[in-house]
């Protein structure tokens, strides 16, 4: 039987978004990185975006209009702050889904300052009516107003001052065209490496205070799913089980007890990431299965699938996206201890493996 149902995606204690008992990112503003060289990862976006920056502060412009996509957790709010801080302007912080109207983001855009940022978060989720007054102000710094309707509407055009919009989005691919190509530059954000989550631990654990050994940074760097957020997450709950049941040091014995009772495993899964994997291998013998049939089979929404558990397993070689669907792959079968019946779809030749988009 495989276990479906009645369980807290949103809330789990490995999600990439934020969760319930996380402290609102607002006021865990310490923990957060306010320059490019205090920011860890992400080398080859930091270096091309210093450069960027410097050369927009030089030529005393507004930076152009930056898109961020990538996995949520990866720092993109965090890294549009930066980008305000080093061009030492303001930043005014939304999200696609909190401005309803024309009128909210008119309002927005009037209020901005020459060479200020504006940061939209999940743009892809901006209602086309809204788009549509975004693509003369990113242009042409202008919004047309328009009232009344019919032969009746009149129209003014408002300019405004230049500005630069910072957009951050899970996958490029979500975005129309005429709004992706009015971005002059698109940074792809990647999972870090255990070594990067590791060294944003120390730097956590410095800020917070608490007594962390390199052993047990490095366990919870290895379990966080190339997410400073859970790293972050983790580290807090962990200090928990190092004050009440050791000495207060976070040590990797600690680690180990601590995720151990947390349900998280030695590489980051949870049970939601198992029932996954155990859909794909028993309920449809490894795949290739479509992502919407395994969302619905396991009662997930395909794009939290998508964005949420996905890059992880992927990025572990667990999962390969084919045109056909998704195939466990033979790493997947040893991490379950599960036997494969035949050969796998993905290594006899006749599924190709698609990269991301
Ligand atoms: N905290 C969260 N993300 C970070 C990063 N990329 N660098 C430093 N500290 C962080």
């Amino acid at each position: 039987m495989i276990e479906t149902g009645e369980f807290d995606f949103e809330n789990r204690l490995v999600s990439p978004r934020e969760i319930e008992t996380d402290i609102p990112e607002e006021q865990d503003y310490n923990l957060r990185p306010k320059t490019l060289s205090e920011y860890i990862g992400q080398q080859a976006v930091k270096e091309n975006l210093s450069v960027y920056i410097e050369a927009a502060k030089r030529r005393g412009e507004p930076l152009d209009h930056v898109l961020l996509y990538g996995p949520p957790g990866l720092g993109k709010t965090t890294l549009s702050q930066i980008i305000a801080n080093e061009l030492g302007v303001n930043i005014r912080i939304t999200s696609g889904p909190s401005i309803k109207k024309p009128g909210d983001l008119a309002a927005i855009l009037t209020n901005l300052e020459r060479g200020d940022v504006l940061f939209i978060d999940e743009i892809h989720r901006l209602d086309s009516s809204v788009e549509e007054i975004l693509y003369p102000a990113l242009e042409d710094f202008a919004v047309d107003i328009i009232w009344g309707k019919g032969a009746a509407a009149n129209s003014v055009r408002l300019d405004l001052k230049p500005f630069t919009l910072v957009g951050a989005t899970t996958r490029s691919g979500q975005l129309t065209a005429p709004l992706r190509d009015r971005f002059g530059v698109i940074a792809r954000l990647e999972l870090y490496t255990p070594n990067e989550l590791c060294d944003i631990i120390v730097r956590s654990a410095a800020i917070l205070g608490i007594a962390c050994e390199k052993e047990g940074a490095m366990e919870l760097a290895r379990r966080s799913r190339g997410t400073p957020r859970i790293a972050n997450r983790f580290l807090k709950r962990v200090r928990d089980f190092a004050d009440i049941m050791g000495n207060g040091v976070i040590t990797k014995n600690i680690v180990d007890m601590a995720l151990d009772r947390m349900e998280v495993d030695e590489l980051g899964l949870d049970k939601m990431d198992k029932r996954l994997l155990e859909m794909l291998i028993k309920g449809y013998g490894g795949g290739p299965v479509g992502l919407d049939t395994l969302a619905s089979a396991i009662g997930e929404e395909a794009v939290t699938l998508e964005d949420v558990c996905e890059p992880y397993l992927m990025q572990l070689g667990f999962i390969a996206r084919t045109p056909r669907g998704r195939c466990a792959t033979d790493l997947a079968y040893k991490h379950l201890g599960c036997e494969r019946v035949g050969k796998s779809p993905t290594e006899n030749g006749q599924l190709t493996i698609m990269p991301e988009d």
